[in-house]
């Protein structure tokens, strides 16, 4: 008989310094379910799985797996004893074939040669009975994003494991590729499998889980059976308080064009897919999102629009002026500003602090220097005032950036990037890594530079948020438009195949 309930954590305690990843975690999953772990980002979900994977050696608590006291101090032993782990970052090798990375490791001590034929047809059974399809012979380096999680996938099922842990498994995948995926997911219930899937989306809870436990600041706050709860109280639960999910967008005349992007080509880079022919406009007052899946020439175009990237042909007008090579600082003191996703990367300098990372990119500007001297009561007040205005939790204007949190992060660039009030807002995945509360207050201040006429192009892979978003959604696939459409001409299955590189019905009008 198999034992009622397939994990069981109680307790469990994981501190790195004085970061309380863990800090009582209780959890109970039942043999043969499907249960959700929410928690926004930073919750700690991903530790404790790496707790009960043998990743991390947990300070305290107790973890039982199918009712025997177990704790794993490798993945192997893990594996070992029927755990599978699709990670939140896939660990494949780039370098070997897809099958290679399938059954490597996997048998220690024999020979792989020597049982290449029969791994191949073991794994060849598994693709054919879930329908994951894999070309076996192609190497990993040469597949896309969503393919490697396949493999991951058909990897853990491979090593026979009974309890298939997916850590936020969604965000590389398109509409129906998720369809897919829960499709396959409930098979393994069926199959007598139990299933953990991590994820902060509470319409994937609803569609997907029997059971779900939620997760704030290290600690277990509540588990439901899924007909006990709904979106709203889940993310009462997550944040701590009541969340407004329902925007409030208000119709807007677009006027005046702001940006004219005219069959845009770019130099192509290090093998990323480059802007073919681009075309586009965007008006005061109006929110261009553009959706795709990662990849497919989003980084050509907004490098190419802020002058990072070499523009083979075409032409960018703003207010119906030529900025071809013109560089970021300059294009901000015309008024452009531009929110990115990789804060550590271009939006915010590691080794400053709050109050540096408040002007950085301004530190030029009149109102802070004058004659090589910064006047630093008014960086001062202006940094205050960022902090206030958008409810920023920082310890002090001195602390490092790299203290605060991501959402914490994201907002003061967002506040320093639309304090001069542009005419042009480049937003970049504005919401990624971020918790629901902020992302709550990101949308609004967006709707808000909307409102106050400034035209906006929004790059997401978050599909609600451009849908919501929007007032012009189009797809990119392969460096050009497949179409575009007001959302509410669209729907998510239209997209999802433009997103593949299908042209349906829905593509609409030219941008
Ligand atoms: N190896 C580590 N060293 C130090 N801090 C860590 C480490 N791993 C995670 N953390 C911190 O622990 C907290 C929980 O992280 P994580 O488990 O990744 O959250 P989640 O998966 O819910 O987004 C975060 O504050 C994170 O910065
Ligand atoms: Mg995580």
């Amino acid at each position: 008989m198999v034992h009622k309930e397939a994990l069981v954590i109680s307790g469990l305690k994981k501190y790195f310094g004085h970061v309380k990843a863990n800090d009582g975690i209780d959890l109970v999953v039942r043999t043969g379910t499907i249960h959700a772990i929410v928690g926004e980002n930073g919750a700690g979900k991903s530790t404790l799985m790496n707790s009960l994977f043998g990743l991390h050696q947990p300070d305290s608590g107790e973890i039982y797996l199918w009712g025997e006291k177990v704790l794993f101090s490798s993945p192997l032993q893990a594996l070992a004893h029927g755990i599978g782990m699709v990670h939140q970052h896939f660990m494949l090798v780039e370098a070997l074939s897809v099958l290679e990375n399938i059954i490597l490791g996997a048998e220690p001590g024999k020979g792989i040669l020597l049982n290449y034929k029969n791994s191949r047809k073991t794994v060849e059974e598994i693709c054919h009975k879930y329908g994951l399809e894999l070309d076996l012979d192609a190497l990993v380096e040469n597949v896309p994003v969503g393919i490697q999680q396949r493999i991951e996938i058909v990897k853990v099922l491979y090593r026979g494991a009974r309890l298939i842990i997916l850590d936020e498994p969604t965000a590389v995948l398109i509409p129906q590729e998720i369809d897919r995926m829960f499709e396959i997911l409930r098979e393994f219930k069926r199959d007598g499998c139990t299933v953990i899937f991590i994820t902060h989306k509470l319409h994937e809870v609803m569609a997907l889980a029997d059971d779900v436990t939620v997760i704030r600041d290290g600690r277990t706050v509540g588990h439901w059976p899924i007909s006990q709860v709904n979106e709203k109280i889940l993310a009462r639960q997550m944040v701590g308080r009541e969340v407004v999910l329902d925007l409030v967008k208000e119709e807007t005349k677009p006027s005046e064009l702001i940006l004219q992007v005219q069959g845009l080509q770019t130099e192509q880079v290090n093998g990323d897919q480059s802007a073919e022919d681009l075309s586009f406009n965007i008006r005061a007052g109006e929110i261009l999102g553009i959706v795709g899946v990662a990849g497919n020439g989003q980084d050509a175009l907004i490098e190419g629009i802020l002058g990072l990237r070499k523009v083979e042909k075409g032409e960018i007008l703003y207010l119906g002026e030529a900025i071809n090579g013109v560089n970021t600082s300059h294009l901000r003191q015309k008024g452009i500003s531009c929110i990115s996703a990789d804060r550590l990367k271009t939006g915010l300098v590691r080794e400053f602090s709050v109050r540096e990372n408040a002007i950085l990119g301004y530190q030029k500007s009149k109102e802070f220097v004058s004659k090589l001297l910064f006047h630093k009561k008014k960086i001062n007040h202006y940094a205050q005032q960022i902090i206030k205005e958008f409810q920023i939790k920082t310890p002090s204007l001195d602390a490092l950036i790299t203290q605060l949190s991501g959402g914490n992060q994201q907002k003061l660039i967002i506040g320093r990037e639309l304090h001069a009030n542009p005419k042009l807002i480049i937003a970049v995945q504005p919401t990624r890594g971020v918790d629901i509360g902020a992302i709550e207050f990101i949308y609004q201040v967006l709707l808000e530079c909307r409102r106050k006429n400034a035209a906006i192009l929004l790059i997401s892979n978050e599909l609600e948020e451009v849908l919501s978003l929007s007032d012009r959604v189009a797809v990119l696939y392969q460096g050009r438009f497949m179409g575009s459409n007001a959302p509410n001409r669209l729907t998510k299955e239209s997209i999802g195949l433009m997103m593949a590189g299908v042209r349906t019905e829905g593509e609409g009008e030219p941008v």
